[in-house]
């Protein structure tokens, strides 16, 4: 008998295709989100699960699904799991790192351009048939090159961003828990300095962390107030890096120049403060999806779901072995 394995939300078929070769497979291949009850119904007689950040798996989960024994994130990101409820569980816990960085890296640079520049807002305006001509004074934006760039969260995501920056002269600058290397600082071309001067000195300001209690409302109304008047904050890291309210607070006050969010907290509700304002480019929460990457994750969570119930040991653990 093969392990049975749950795929929660619609994946490739060469996912399903490479999965069926291992596993008694059940697929929500409809694609509507599961309610915790229907997701603890799902899993209760599986062994592993192919999961997504819109799954929370937690401990009122795990109590359910007595034969778990492995959970598979297709993302990066891990915060929909409770780390400890799975170790306490037995249940391995995985992430798809690596395979995103260049996409959400790409992606981080096409919101600050779009921000900067105006494309979204001025892509609105022109669908709306309001362009009667050309006007020297139309859509003035803020230059992106030879900006300064500071970078807040320096992991591989960050390092990838900063590298990009140089195409467009820009100065990066960044801050991390852990000063990088002396030799990774040299090829980002990247400075080290305080959070204080980080948002003092950054004409546009970018997230790169995960999101914990420790990064909960990195960025709040104490931050935002060291930013200058004009700089533009980019969030493609996680919904609730950033306090949305002292965020939107700050632009209705005009203490921000912009906004450039592909995430936000209460996703999938977008605070329909948000679509009001015109120097805000708004995405849903799309950095990594090219077709390319999104195949990759998907690929990388179900090899990581196989190693874990055929060998016990998958490349991307995120607790420690259980
Ligand atoms: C991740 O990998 O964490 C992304 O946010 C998923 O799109």
């Amino acid at each position: 008998m093969r392990p049975k394995v749950l795929v929660t939300r619609e994946v490739f078929q060469e996912t399903l295709d490479y999965l069926v070769r291992f596993f008694e497979i059940e697929s929500n291949q409809s694609d509507a989100p599961l309610t915790p009850a229907q997701l603890a119904n799902r899993l209760a007689d599986k062994e592993g699960a192919l999961t997504t950040l819109s799954e929370r798996v937690d401990a009122a989960l795990l109590a359910q699904c007595p034969q778990l024994k492995a959970v598979c994130n297709i993302a990066v990101g891990f915060n929909n799991i409770d780390l400890k409820a799975c170790q306490a569980h037995g249940v391995m816990a995985t992430n798809t790192p690596g395979v995103l960085d260049d996409s959400t890296a790409d992606f981080t640079l096409a919101l600050i351009l779009a921000t900067a520049r105006r494309v979204t807002e001025s892509e609105a305006w022109l669908r709306a048939g309001q362009w009667s001509g050309w006007k020297l004074k139309q859509f003035l934006g803020t230059d992106v090159h030879h900006a300064t760039l500071g970078i807040l969260g320096m992991g591989r995501i960050g390092q990838a961003v900063a590298r990009r920056a140089r195409g467009f002269d820009m100065t990066v600058l960044y801050h991390n828990t852990r000063r990088l290397s002396a030799e990774v600082e040299k090829s980002c071309h990247a400075a080290y300095v305080s959070m204080d001067e980080l948002l003092a000195r950054a004409d546009i300001l970018t997230l790169h962390m995960p999101y914990s209690p420790a990064t909960h409302h990195i960025i709040g109304a104490k931050e935002l107030a060291r930013m200058k008047s004009t700089a533009i904050l980019i969030n493609a890291a996680r919904g609730g890096v950033v306090d949305d309210q002292a965020l939107i607070e700050a632009l209705q006050q005009g203490r921000i120049g912009g906004a450039g969010l592909d995430v936000f907290e209460n996703e999938p509700k977008l605070d329909p403060r948000f679509p009001g304002f015109k120097n805000v480019a708004l995405t849903p929460h799309i950095a990594s999806s090219s077709e390319a990457t999104r195949r990759n994750m998907a690929m990388l969570a179900a090899e990581n779901l196989v190693a874990a119930l055929t060998t016990g040991k998958p490349p991307n653990l995120l607790n420690p072995p259980v």
